[in-house]
């Protein structure tokens, strides 16, 4: 899984698994933005991934619920960079709560970032990689997009929209030899996730076949292989990456 001289763009890579995602590219040879929407920890973040990995790390403040603000980034990368290979849909945030009770602000939060973020950031990339005839977009939905998740109605409609954006892009962009896959992570390490209490987290376990909660580079090995030419026939698809909770 080469990626010797791509130019990626990680979206929330600050931290967590979008900057897992970040090295594991820029480890197989990509030189890679990193987008969040605070500036000085991006700028952190790109250092150490720069020094870790020898590659050129560009850290750019864009918030995804922004258009402006994503138009701006993905246009400085291409200006820079000539092109834009892969583009990595990462950012996401959960406001979590009960049907009952959850905020018409907290369900528009998710869907905003979650969803329209996505959406504007492949409407953005598309114009670059349409032209260059190439690119590998990979969105990070979730399981809970797939199987529902009491008290994340807001989250798992998000997640379940990136899912449904994912297949039709693919369709749309196919015959441009770009690609387009969703990732379906399942309960991995992370801050997103350090709230769970031990208790929650035992219960999970046992949902679980292999038995134990994922890290960030699980899921970042399989954006590798997505961004890579091994996986240029794989198209529309949803990859669970999970220990084996959700089997469809
Ligand atoms: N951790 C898990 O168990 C898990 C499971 C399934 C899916 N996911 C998904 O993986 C992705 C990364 O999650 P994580 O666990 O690393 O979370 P995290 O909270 O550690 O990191 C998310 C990053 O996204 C950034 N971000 C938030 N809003 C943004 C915006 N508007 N524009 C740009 N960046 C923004 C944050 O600043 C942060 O750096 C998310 O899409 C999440 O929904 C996580």
């Amino acid at each position: 899984m080469n990626l010797k001289d791509k130019i990626a763009l990680v979206t929330g890579g600050a931290q967590g698994i979008g900057e897992a995602i970040a090295r594991e590219l820029a480890r197989r040879g990509a030189d890679v933005a990193v987008a969040d929407v605070v500036l000085e920890k991006v700028e952190n973040t790109a250092k150490l991934l720069q020094q870790e990995t020898g590659r050129k790390i560009y850290p750019l403040k864009m918030d995804v619920s922004q258009s402006a603000e994503v138009e701006e980034g993905i246009k400085k990368i291409v200006d820079k960079c000539g092109r834009l290979d892969i583009l990595v849909n990462n950012a996401g945030i959960t406001r979590d709560g009960l049907l009952m009770r959850l905020s018409e602000q907290d369900w528009d939060a998710v869907l905003t970032i979650n969803l329209k973020g996505t959406f504007q950031c492949i409407k953005a990339a598309t114009r670059p990689m349409l032209k260059q005839r190439y690119g590998r977009i990979i969105n990070i939905a979730s399981i809970v997009g797939l199987m529902g998740n009491a008290g994340q109605a807001n989250y798992s409609a998000s997640k379940a929209g990136v899912i449904g954006l994912t297949k039709t892009a693919a369709k749309e962009l196919a015959s441009r030899n770009i690609t387009v896959n969703a990732i379906a992570p399942g309960f991995i390490k992370t801050k997103m996730t350090e709230v769970l209490t031990e208790e929650v987290k035992d219960n999970l376990k046992k949902l679980i076949p292999l038995g134990i909660l994922g890290e960030p580079e699980d899921v970042a090995r399989a954006v590798a292989f997505l961004a890579s030419d091994e996986a240029a026939y794989i198209t529309g698809q949803v990859l669970a990456v999970d220990g084996g909770m959700v089997m469809h």
